[in-house]
């Protein structure tokens, strides 16, 4: 009997609200923050963060919409997001935490010690960036939309020099793939990838 009724009374349901309510007000209970997968939580406080707030722009690249569904950075050693979060890293964190993250009055970030050992990954490290964490390290969501943090996190990433199996933000396979920046490595803005050259 179920077989018969199920169709009909679910056909009849949807045309209700259809009639009811429009295809708009129906997505709604999909939409909010329940549809974001991950959630980024401040460092220091563990309060959730509101993405949608700091610099405008760079929420609905394909590669943040993946991020905050499942935390995976698509952008990890792409050679146009590299050459873009090596600017934006030296625009933004260098002056603290030293050319090559080696730590000047900020923590080193290239190599396997982590202060917040959630920086371990990629949504940890985009919390801290976004929300800042003690002192003098404050919330860099002002300077940098979502998807320049992900641009900056694939830099950083990159000036890892640590152990591999302690780069817990790569897959087996990225670690066997990985090399880190040397002195001199240069991306240029032909590079071919998913960003597109800064402004
Ligand atoms: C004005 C100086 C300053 C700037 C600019 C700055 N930081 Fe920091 N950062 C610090 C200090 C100081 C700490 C240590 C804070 C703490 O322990 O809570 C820190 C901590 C961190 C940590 C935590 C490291 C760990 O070991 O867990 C990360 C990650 C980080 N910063 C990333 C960045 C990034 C990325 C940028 C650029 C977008 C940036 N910072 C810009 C000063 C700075």
């Amino acid at each position: 009997m179920n077989k018969s009724v199920k169709p009909v009374v679910s056909k009849l349901l949807g045309s209700v609200l259809l009639a009811a309510c429009g295809t708009g007000a129906m997505a709604q209970p999909q939409a909010g923050p329940s549809t974001t997968g991950v959630e980024f939580r401040n460092t220091i406080t563990g309060e959730i963060m509101n993405l949608d707030e700091g610099k405008p722009g760079g929420r609905d690249t394909e590669a943040v919409k993946v991020f905050k569904q499942t935390g995976e950075n698509k952008y990890l050693s792409d050679k146009s997001c590299l050459r873009n979060g090596e600017n934006l890293y030296l625009t933004s964190c260098s002056g603290c935490h030293g050319h090559l993250a080696e730590g000047k009055v900020g923590p080193g970030l290239n190599d396997n010690y982590w202060t917040y050992p959630a920086n371990t990954t990629d949504v940890g490290l985009f919390s801290t960036i976004w929300g800042g964490a003690n002192g003098m390290m404050g919330p860099h969501n002002e300077d940098l939309n979502p998807d320049e943090a992900l641009q900056v996190i694939t830099w950083i990433r990159h000036l890892y020099t640590g152990p591999k199996q302690d780069a817990v933000w790569l897959n087996d396979e990225q670690k066997k793939a990985y090399k880190p920046y040397k002195e001199g490595e240069h991306f240029s803005k032909d590079e071919k990838g998913q960003c597109k050259p800064l402004e």
